[in-house]
């Protein structure tokens, strides 16, 4: 059953957004690309369901999402005159707007490069961008991005996660609390409407800013891994098309694209207890 909403998102000029809600889909991206297929929808319409059942994640991994406990919804962008060498604005968009709206209930939330949102060193939020480009491609820009399906998966209120993701966790996990899903979903779109409209006015600087400034690791060494091994690094930008540039100790700077290149997560030493029985 398909239910339409209209949201408050007439805040700043934005135009009031269609969120579709839906008891069931297999995966709110794909859902979304089918329905923008068949008819014209708004930018900034938003397809949310409770119950994902074939939820997908990056590079072709599976979602891991318990029914009924967690947000996962898409949106619709139709840009105007996005080059895809300043695409990664969308991303930067809607992980500050995950992150701000996570910062209302807790501490310590981070952006780890490109879009995952992380409480301390774990994954509290994934997202699975795919853009499609404009057909013809202009000679001075490049290629322009026609439209966008941003899906954004929330670790809510779900106890236990069964899958083999490396590091998961909930709000519920943080905080001992349930929380309504509406009420996140809705802070959500409203502030990546608002950082929308800010893009829309060119007042890019800001958002440039606040996301590197909330990086996951932003300054200090840590150890990288790409195809050639480990390195030490630390973050010195992140270009418009998403490029992570890094610098290494001895101040040779590397760029890599997503997936090129891997934070070594659990570099810290493990101590291992070592209980000794004395008989
Ligand atoms: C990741 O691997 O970190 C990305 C996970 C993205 C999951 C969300 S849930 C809603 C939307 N629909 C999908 O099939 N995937 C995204």
């Amino acid at each position: 059953m398909m239910r339409l909403s209209k949201n408050c998102l007439k805040k700043q000029g934005m135009n009031i957004s269609k969120i579709i809600k839906i008891d069931s889909t297999t995966s709110t991206n794909s859902e979304l690309k089918k329905l923008c297929s068949e008819q014209s929808l708004p930018s900034f319409s938003a397809l949310v369901t409770q119950k994902q059942t074939a939820g997908r994640g990056q590079a072709g991994n599976s979602w891991e999402s318990e029914p009924y406990k967690n947000l996962t919804f898409s949106v619709a962008l139709f840009p105007e005159n996005l080059p895809v060498k300043q695409s990664f604005f969308i991303s930067r968009i809607f992980s500050l707007a995950v992150k701000e709206t996570l910062d209302k209930y807790i501490e310590h939330v981070s952006i780890k490069w490109p879009n995952d949102i992380y409480y301390r060193d774990k994954k509290l939020c994934g997202m699975l961008i795919e853009n499609e480009l404009e057909i013809g491609l202009s000679q001075i820009t490049g290629a322009n991005i026609s439209s966008s399906i941003i899906g954004i998966g929330l670790n809510v209120n779900q106890e236990k996660f069964i899958s083999d993701a490396p590091n998961p966790v909930s709000l519920y996990q943080i905080t001992n609390k349930i929380y309504d899903l509406d009420e996140l979903l809705d802070s959500i779109l409203q502030i990546a409407a608002e950082k929308y409209q800010q893009f829309l006015t060119g007042n890019i600087n800001e958002i440039r800013s606040a996301y590197q400034n909330a990086l996951y690791q932003k300054s200090d060494f840590y150890t990288y891994e790409d195809k050639n091994g480990t390195f030490q690094a630390k973050i010195n930008g992140i270009e418009d098309d998403g490029t992570l540039i890094l610098e290494t100790k001895n101040k040779e700077i590397r760029r890599y694209q997503f997936k090129e290149v891997r934070l070594n997560l659990y570099q810290r030493t493990q101590i291992t207890q070592i209980t000794q029985i004395i008989l």
